[in-house]
This record gives C-alpha cells, structure tokens and sequence, in this order.
C-alpha cells in the first residue's frame, strides 16, 4: 500500500501533500497554545478521516473474501514526535529502537532516517534493518542467549556488539566470534513491570563477578553492561536501583583491568509515564555515570505503541441475557482477535479499549457487549464485558488505539485466519514527511 502524506498546514485544518484520497479536514478548535496539542488533535482528527474513508470504500454485502479484514492506520507522525521527546528528555541516552516490538518497516525506515541504532535479538532482524541501509555499528544483537549460526552471521554482516549473562555463552562466543564486542546483562527487580524478562535473562552481581573473571580468562572484549527493568514498567524507580548495580558491575571490571565503555539501560518505558522514567534515570545517571561512558537504551513500545490504530470489522453476533436494566446484551465476533493482531492481549497483557467508528452515536444509551475474535478458540476473547453506545451491527466496525507495541508481529495464521494485514501510512508531522518522502 502506498504511503498517504500529509502535513499540517495551520492549526484546525490538515492537507494532503501527494495523496488524493484526503484533501482537508476540520479538526477540532485548539487553543491550547501547544504544538504538541495541535498536532496530538490533528493525528486523531487525520486518522478518523482515514479510517472512515477505508471502511467506505469496503461493502460487506458484496465485498470478496478478505477485503472486509481488519487494518491499521499508521501514523508515522506520531513516531516522531516520540524521537523528539526522547531527545528533550533523555539527551544523553541514544535510542536502539527494540525492532521485536514492531518490525514494521516505515516505522524503521523513519528511525533509520533520524539516525538511531536498532536492538536485534535474530538474524532475521538483523537483515532487516541492515537491508535499510543502517550501517552494523548502529545495531546491538541484545539477545543473551544467541543461535550459534546467527552469531556466525552477525560477524560476517559485521554486527560487532552483543549481549551475554552466562557462561555457556561465552564459550560459544569464543568459538563462533571471538572479537565481538561484548555487553554483561545484568537482573533487575522487574516486579513492577507488566513483561517480566528477569526470570529468563540477566546475570545476578555475584555470577557477574564470576562472568568477569571467565571473560578474562578467554581473553573476550568485554566493552560494557546492560539491564532491562521490564516491559511495560510502572515502577519509576527500578531505574535507581539497576543503575547503581550497573555502577558496582563497572567498578569490579575495572579491578580485573577492563576499561568498560558502555552502558545500556534497556527498554521499558511507557508513554503515559515517559517524564518520570526519564527524570528518574538521568539523576542516576548523573550520580553514578557522571561522564566518559556512552549510554544506549533500547525503547520498543515507547515508540511504536500510539502510532497504530487497528479496525476490525463485525462479523457476527449473538443476543444474550444479561443482569442489568434492559436485560439484553451481545456478544460481537470480530475478524480479528487473540491470535491475530490482538496477541497482545495474550503477549502483552494489555486491554485494548474498543471504540465505534463511523456511526452516529449522539444519545445512544450504552449496551452491553463481549467481544470475541473470528477462531473457535473459546481463548480467543478481546474484551469480556464493556459497554458501547448503541446497538451495533453486524458489518459495522469497531476501532481501537494505541495497537503499535507487540501486536501484528506475534500474529499467527491459526484457523486460517490471515496475519498480514494492509497498514494505512500517513504522517501528521511535516518532519516526518519530508524523512519519508510522504
Ligand atoms: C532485550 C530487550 N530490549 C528491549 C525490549 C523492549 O522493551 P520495551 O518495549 O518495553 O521498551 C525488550 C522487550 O522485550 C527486550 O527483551
């Protein structure tokens, strides 16, 4: 599908640029006097225009099969007005963009462009963003626990920097890529996180200390630490911590002769706390880094996760009992669910929130609804119980926000059903625009 492009012209109204699908729309009155708002408004605005156009171009009555699936809007805008917060905030942090979160390849196509590194945890990531022309010093292999084969290839292709936490994988370093550049993961307290990654990987301080030691001992470079507090993080101050274990990890180094250069502090962060994450990890870092060492992360939904809205149509329904005024629900099938792009519920532990798009829903009284994906999979179950206004029909569709973090790239085909659905590109800010040729 051909990227749409847009830009903002003035505030209240948005243009299309090369794109004749859209020309302009209203968007809401803003007088907040932020730029942020502005374009924040107009990104919605944008993308219900686009939404709706889409849908009206689809009659399920007619349609054949497949032309009815769910999609995404994409606002590329919104990934960078990210990047730019990430710099305001976090200056001396480089982002590696964690590609496992969302491969898509706009979205790395525009980091490509706005000059971050990219976290790859296979060969097939690897390739990937190689394949966009990023050079392989901007590309850390941040899995510890690495395919022999895939190692063999990161030293061909040239990707020199890798995670470990354990020894096995040091010999096999040794065996495979002996010159790799190499970065000691270590545990953190991620309780607090909604993706718990402590329990599979990191390397508690005292078998660091020991990893110190047997990296010595095969004569490997070791060049930094790394840590990850957990995906979906609520706790701002998990930070701290594995900062200052960070701090303990560098100073044993540095008593067995390494001259440790880097420190990488992971993904982990959220949108909506992205401030308090930031401030708490700076002040670390002032404390315990105050200069001389080069600081990475490697954020994933951070980035990805406001920037996709997903439709999904109704395919079916079924009228049920249920124990409130009226005392009459539903339960609406969707073409979409659990084992498609909403792996995120299951993956990501998340509760997407379901909107209606394109019916008038001005003083409907809210009805009761479960929402179900298209497998007979009784597990396949988006929302059990959320009210909507109205009573919907089969073929109408319903959208939902914020569907860009682990979503369509733990999709599966499972009952047929397809997992390679059409995004729709469009940009809100005329930076990215212009990145992308838009
Ligand atoms: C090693 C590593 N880095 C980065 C990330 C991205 O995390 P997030 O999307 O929470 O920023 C993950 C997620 O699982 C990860 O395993």
């Amino acid at each position: 599908m051909a990227p749409s492009a847009i830009a903002i012209d003035q505030p209240g109204t948005t243009t299309t640029l090369t794109n004749n699908l859209i020309d302009k729309i209203d968007c809401p009155d803003i007088n907040h006097g932020l730029e942020s708002d502005v374009t924040g408004f107009a990104s919605k605005a944008l993308i219900q225009k686009v939404l709706k156009e889409q849908i009206a171009r689809i009659n399920v009555d007619t349609c054949e099969p497949g032309e009815e699936d769910a999609f995404y809007v994409a606002d590329l805008g919104e990934v960078y007005r990210q990047h730019l917060r990430w710099k305001m905030n976090l200056a001396r942090v480089k982002p590696f963009y964690a590609v496992k979160c969302n491969p898509d390849k706009e979205v790395l196509r525009l980091l490509a462009k706005l000059g971050t590194g990219f976290d790859c945890a296979s060969k097939a990531e690897i390739d990937l963003v190689l394949s966009l022309g990023v050079p392989p010093s901007r590309i850390i292999y941040a899995q510890p626990c690495k395919t022999k084969s895939y190692l063999r290839h990161a030293q061909r292709v040239g990707v020199t920097l890798m995670t470990f936490d354990n020894t096995d994988e040091l010999y096999k370093i040794k065996e495979c890529y002996p010159k790799a550049e190499l970065v000691l993961r270590i545990l953190t307290d991620d309780s607090a996180s909604a993706c718990r990654l402590s329990t599979k990987y990191g390397a508690s301080l005292e078998y660091a200390e020991e990893l110190l030691h047997r990296v010595k001992h095969l004569n490997l470079n070791l060049v930094g630490v790394s840590f990850h507090i957990g995906s979906g993080a609520s706790d701002p101050n998990s930070f701290g911590k594995a900062v200052k274990d960070a701090r303990g990890v560098f100073d044993q180094a540095a008593t067995l002769g390494f001259d440790l250069k880097l420190l990488d502090v992971g993904g982990g962060f959220v949108d909506e706390t992205f401030e308090t994450f930031a401030g708490n990890l700076n002040e670390a870092l002032e404390e315990h880094f105050p200069t001389n060492v080069r600081i990475i992360g490697e954020p994933g939904r951070y980035y990805a996760s406001n920037a996709f809205t997903l439709a999904a149509n109704v395919i079916a329904r079924r009228e049920v009992a249920v124990d409130h005024e009226g005392g009459k629900g539903y339960m609406l099938y969707l073409n979409d669910g659990v084992y498609g792009n909403f792996s995120n519920i299951i993956f990501d532990h998340q509760h997407p929130v379901p909107q209606v798009l394109a019916r008038p829903i001005a003083n409907e009284l809210p009805v009761e609804y479960s929402i179900w994906g298209p497998t007979c999979d009784g597990i396949d179950v988006i929302t059990d119980r959320y009210f909507l206004p109205g009573v919907i029909e089969i073929g109408d569709w319903l959208f939902f926000e914020n569907m860009g973090a682990y979503t369509k790239c733990s999709a599966t085909k499972f009952n047929g059903f397809s997992d390679d659905h059409e995004v729709i590109y469009i940009s809100s800010e005329p930076g990215a625009s212009a990145l992308l040729g838009y």
